[in-house]
């Protein structure tokens, strides 16, 4: 068994399922550290719990809570706080998407999908870093994704979202250089998980037959890895790099016609392509 290390409690959002859930079960795995397990569905976490403490003789606190509430932030940090934990490792995970014509979107999945995405990562990583940085020890994964790297036309606001995940994260790995903190932005491609469904994709999508896509388990695993080397940015898979390196090169106003026409194939549950 693992000793235990410098980190000791992991708080780890969206752990309830796919890539959050594999991230949690690689922490217990690697590190023995005890874990903050937080979504929305309570039943799902207390079962994860239960079976990460008995294999790996950790202690897990559940709290099943909707971070895709304004003000949810802070009451996760409160209700940390009032447990009188201070966790030295935050993985901002939960996130979902939309797929479909954004003028035939519903304003009411836009604006949890910026909440939760966006302003909780936000918050949650600027109340938790300010205690890092006063012990000079911390980590924060914040989970982007490849959409991060361009435009995406028929998932808009989902791109954009991700867009602002890896800026922001790039720009305050500048920020708390030598503070003992670090920050990793980790970019999936695509992984078979609830995802698809959440974003009202067909899971005969194009893009979910190609080899760009890896096990939830491999990515939770790239992910801890590159926060473990405290690296800034991390593209799950080489099929991934590689696209992404290319989208770079190429002018946006290419690569997001390319996703537009990749996004507008996807058979949409909803039927809502314009
Ligand atoms: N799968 C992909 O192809 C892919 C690719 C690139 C990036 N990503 C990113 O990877 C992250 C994890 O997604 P996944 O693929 O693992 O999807 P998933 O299987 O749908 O898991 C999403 C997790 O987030 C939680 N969650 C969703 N809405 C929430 C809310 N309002 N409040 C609290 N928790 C919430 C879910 O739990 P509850 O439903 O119990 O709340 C679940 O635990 C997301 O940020 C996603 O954007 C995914």
């Amino acid at each position: 068994m693992p000793a235990r290390n410098v980190h000791q409690l992991a708080l780890i959002t969206g752990a309830s399922n796919g890539i959050g859930l594999e991230l949690a079960k690689t922490l217990a795995a690697r590190e023995r550290c005890d874990l903050i397990l937080v979504a929305r569905t309570k039943e799902k976490l207390e079962h994860l719990a239960r079976e990460l403490e008995k294999t790996h003789s950790i202690h897990c606190h559940v709290l099943a809570m909707d971070l895709g509430q304004h003000g949810s932030a802070r009451e996760l940090y409160d209700q940390v706080k009032k447990m009188g934990l201070s966790p030295d490792t935050l993985i901002n995970n939960a996130g979902f998407g939309d797929a479909g014509a954004f003028v035939r979107s519903k304003d009411a999945k836009i604006e949890s999908m910026m909440t939760l995405n966006m302003e909780t990562l936000t918050l949650l990583t600027r109340y938790f870093a300010a205690g890092m940085v006063e012990k000079q020890n911390g980590r924060i994964l914040n989970v982007a994704s490849i959409a991060a790297f361009q435009p995406g036309p028929y998932m808009a606001v989902y791109y954009a979202t991700k867009a602002y995940v890896l800026s922001f994260t790039e720009a305050l790995a500048v920020e708390l250089k030598n503070s003992g903190v670090t920050v990793t932005a980790l970019c999936p491609g695509p992984v078979l998980t609830g995802f698809q469904s959440g974003a009202n994709m067909a899971d005969d999508a194009g893009m979910l037959k190609t080899p760009a896509v890896l096990p939830a388990a491999k990515v939770a695993e790239i992910g801890y890895e590159a926060m473990k080397c405290g690296s800034t940015v991390a593209i799950a898979g080489t099929i991934n790099r590689l696209m992404t390196f290319s989208t770079r090169l190429a002018p946006r106003s290419i690569t997001a016609k390319i996703a537009g026409r990749l996004n507008r194939g996807h058979k949409h549950k909803s039927e809502n392509v314009l």
